[in-house]
């Protein structure tokens, strides 16, 4: 990480002073931030289906729920055909990016798997394709770039080494910082992002992890709120900001306030905290303007729990797609054409 110089620290003290604006103040707040998305990213939200087509994982991340050691989810592995049959339907959904997740399982075989099914995502389908798998060397992104896959999503989580460390055991910070840094190198579009409210967390650090995403200059940065999982090891730890889940929202705000030209997602974990879709509802109207509805096949979606309480884990493939249109147009919004690239980089 580059040495913090004064206009970084200046930078830090003002962040932090937004993160501690009085509840009352806060709906100002939610409404500056919406302005910035409105004047830099439009009305447009734009869709990015996400399949979860493996839980595969060999990482024992201590707040995940499809942690290597967690010996009570059934493992799945989806087959291509199963993956292009749902990549095949989602330009009817208006959705113009694919972003394939899965548990990160780093094998010769499991990257070439990866590496084709990008191959006949790109040859079959008009798709931008967005890859979110975890830490890899330099070789195998630009391998995948090569293949034809746009983006990649990999979130630093936060920006604290000593709280990475305890919450994962199989990397370091600077390890992580590394694989953004070889993305970038390759050509990427890059996503990062935190959790917040991860049990140690200060407001200093959140600060701070606001600060390093802009610091990289990511093109997409994806923030949810940590929520414990009762089989990890954080299953007993509570969020940072239990007793001010506002909080979640604020961190969005200033988020969008130092990043303005940033695509943000409305994540899952919100809808999570704040039940019946008015997490992401409200999001989207204080700075996010990009949905993930979830395209997973239904048999799978009780296997990707990776926190408690996820949202439409019960709905088929398909049917956020349509949840999400009437949701969008009740916003007062309109879903974005096309592929919705990184402003930053690529025009659009
Ligand atoms: N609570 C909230 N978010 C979580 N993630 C993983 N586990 C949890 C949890 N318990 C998030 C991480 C990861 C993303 C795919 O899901 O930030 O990067
Ligand atoms: Fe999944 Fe509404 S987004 S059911």
């Amino acid at each position: 990480m580059q040495q913090m110089n004064d206009g970084m620290k200046y930078k830090i003290d003002e962040a932090l002073k937004l993160l501690c604006t009085a509840p009352a103040d806060r709906q100002a707040l939610f409404d500056r931030a919406d302005k910035i998305r409105k004047e830099h990213m439009g009305d447009e939200v734009y869709l990015r289906g996400i399949i979860e087509f493996s839980n595969v994982c060999s990482n024992k991340c201590a707040y995940c729920g499809i942690r290597a050691q967690n010996t009570k989810v059934n493992r799945y592995h989806m087959e291509a055909d199963e993956i292009l049959a749902v990549a095949k339907q989602m330009a009817g959904w208006q959705q113009g990016t694919i972003v394939l997740q899965s548990g990160e399982a780093n094998s010769p075989e499991e990257n070439k798997r990866i590496g084709e099914i990008v191959k006949r995502i790109k040859k079959e389908t008009n798709l931008a394709v967005t890859l979110s798998v975890g830490n890899r060397s330099k070789d195998v992104y630009k391998y995948w770039h090569d293949c034809g896959a746009d983006r990649y999503l990999l979130r630093f989580e936060t920006s604290d080494p000593k709280l990475f460390a305890e919450m994962h055991p199989d990397c370091t910070l600077d390890e992580r910082l590394a694989c953004l840094d070889a993305l970038r190198e390759t050509g990427y579009q890059v996503g990062g992002g935190f959790m917040i409210g991860v049990p140690g967390e200060t407001k200093e650090i959140l600060a701070k992890n606001i600060l390093l995403c802009r610091e990289y200059d990511f093109d997409m940065i994806g923030i949810g709120p940590f929520i414990p999982h009762p089989d990890t090891p954080f299953g007993n730890k509570t969020n940072a900001y239990k007793d001010d889940t506002d909080m979640f929202f604020v961190a969005v705000a200033v988020l969008r306030i130092f990043n303005p030209d940033a695509h943000i997602p409305a994540t899952t974990a919100f809808d999570a905290v704040f039940p019946g879709h008015e997490g992401r509802n409200l999001v989207l109207q204080r700075g996010a303007n990009i949905f993930m509805p979830n395209n997973t096949p239904q048999k799978y979606r009780g296997d990707y729990l990776l926190y408690p309480d996820k949202p439409c884990v019960d709905e088929d493939t398909g049917q956020c797609a349509i949840c999400i249109a009437g949701r969008i147009s009740l916003l007062g919004r309109k879903i974005g054409e096309g592929a919705g690239h990184s402003k930053k980089r690529l025009g659009d």
